[in-house]
């Protein structure tokens, strides 16, 4: 299998951001995990459905809604509650499987980003990154980023929302956000997106030295 980099993380952390940069700096294929989970709570995919899917598939049918909707809150809240299902995560773990082994023949690897990907769905992923930083933080980013679309939306209600599915996500039984000693932490509290980049490379360089000459 080529290598796998595993981004996992809280809304808000950056991680989408930075897994998309590396993937485009090392020509890796790039996959966002939480869009595949906004995508079947809005759509109200059934997991029968989405077995019969792949992860390209389900990206398609995603691109006619429109991203205000899926990037929305209430789908993010909406995502992390059918999540807790274990056979949507049985489903959705081997549709994201899948896309590793085949990420086509022009990239060196692929870089995942979500909340078990090191912990569950790639466990032997070559380098894992825990991308984090604080709620208050996460929250005005998001804050910044909705209200572009939504000017009625409130840094309150963003941060209470946050605060929820970060909640959700921690707790639920199955495929928690956790990490564990494999992880390099990525705080990116007090960085700017180049800052933070700039380390995640280091970090991967480091990574696929041991499975790369
Ligand atoms: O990453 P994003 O915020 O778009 O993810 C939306 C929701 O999908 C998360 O809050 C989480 O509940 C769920 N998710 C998950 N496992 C993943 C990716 C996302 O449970 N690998």
């Amino acid at each position: 299998m080529k290598p796998v980099i595993a981004m996992d993380g809280p809304a808000g952390s950056g991680k989408g951001t930075i897994a998309k940069k590396l993937a485009s700096h090392f020509n890796f294929a790039y996959l966002d995990t939480g869009m595949l989970y906004r995508a079947i709570a809005h759509l109200g995919i059934e997991v029968g459905k989405i077995e019969e899917l792949s992860a390209a598939e389900i990206l398609k049918t995603a691109r006619e809604i429109p991203m205000s909707v899926l990037k929305s809150d209430i789908v993010g809240l909406k995502a992390s509650k059918i999540a807790k299902s274990p056979e949507i995560r049985e489903v959705m773990t081997r549709l994201q499987r899948d896309f590793v082994v085949c990420p086509g023949d022009n990239h060196r690897g692929s870089v995942l980003d979500g909340r078990d990907i090191g912990t569950v769905v790639i466990p032997d992923a070559v380098c894992k990154i825990f991308v984090t930083a604080s709620p208050e933080i996460r929250a005005t980013r998001r804050f910044r980023s909705l209200k572009r679309n939504n000017d009625q939306i409130t840094y309150a209600e963003v941060l209470e929302s946050l605060i929820a599915r970060d909640k959700q996500d921690q707790s639920r039984e199955i495929a928690p956000l956790t990490l564990n000693d494999a992880y390099v932490v990525l705080d990116t509290s007090k960085e700017t997106v180049r800052e933070s980049f700039l380390r995640a490379i280091k970090i991967v360089e480091n990574s696929l030295k041991s499975v790369e000459p």
